[in-house]
């Protein structure tokens, strides 16, 4: 698939909770998703990043099982009832789901003034360039974070000085993926508060 600018690769990227199992993606597909995740903006450029390529149905499974613990978990906590009828089916139709681990001693100089977040700011630059990529090569991608990461390590064997980031559900899309709508930009000029024109 091929898009005209920028832009229209922006539009076309809507998150899919619905994919084709039947159609797996080649392994040079898999690399040139990987590979634009790592040109990723990323502080020092300690690059904290790594992935694990998930597509053994074994995994699938046990990861949607930690999906529907973390539905139990929210409505148990009182959360929102919608969660009840969520359904995460997608964890296991999609045929790929690529975890992207961070290393948070790998974060820049954040630490020393009290904003830790460096490197799931630069694993969360990389999810977006990976889905972006995703969209170019005609898949549709989920940015997912539904669940306890002390659930999900200890599935795909996460070091304990690494964090996951997210898993990146990755497919054909079955059927259209509905827009999200966005609400009007808040846009003030010179500090908060003031209008910009
Ligand atoms: C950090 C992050 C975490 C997200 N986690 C989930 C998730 O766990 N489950 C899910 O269905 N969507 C998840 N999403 C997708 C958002 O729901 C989605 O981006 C938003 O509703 C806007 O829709 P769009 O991506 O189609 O534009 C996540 C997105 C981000 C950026």
């Amino acid at each position: 698939m091929e898009f005209a600018d920028l832009f229209s690769l922006l539009e076309a990227r809507k998150s899919c909770r619905s994919f084709q199992s039947e159609v797996p993606l080649k392994s040079e597909e898999i690399k040139m998703i990987i590979k634009a995740g790592q040109q990723a903006p990323n502080p020092l450029n300690q690059q904290p990043w790594s992935f694990v390529v998930i597509t053994a149905d074994e995994t699938k499974k046990k990861l949607r099982q930690a999906g529907e613990k973390a539905k139990q978990t929210v409505l148990d906590k009182g959360g929102p009832g919608w969660v009840g009828g969520f359904s995460v089916d997608f964890m296991e139709e999609a045929p790929l789901v690529i975890a992207v681990l961070v290393d948070p001693r790998k974060g820049g100089l954040g630490d020393y003034f009290n904003q830790p977040v460096g490197s799931i700011q630069a694993g969360s630059a990389c999810l977006q360039n990976m889905m972006l990529a995703a969209t170019t090569l005609g898949f549709g991608t989920l940015w997912f974070t539904f669940f306890d990461p002390a659930e999900v390590r200890p599935i795909l064997a996460v070091p304990d000085n690494l964090e996951v980031a997210g898993l990146l559900y990755v497919g054909k899309a079955a059927g259209e993926v509905p827009s999200s709508r966005r609400r009007e930009s808040i846009i003030y000029a010179d500090s908060f508060g003031v209008d910009f024109y």
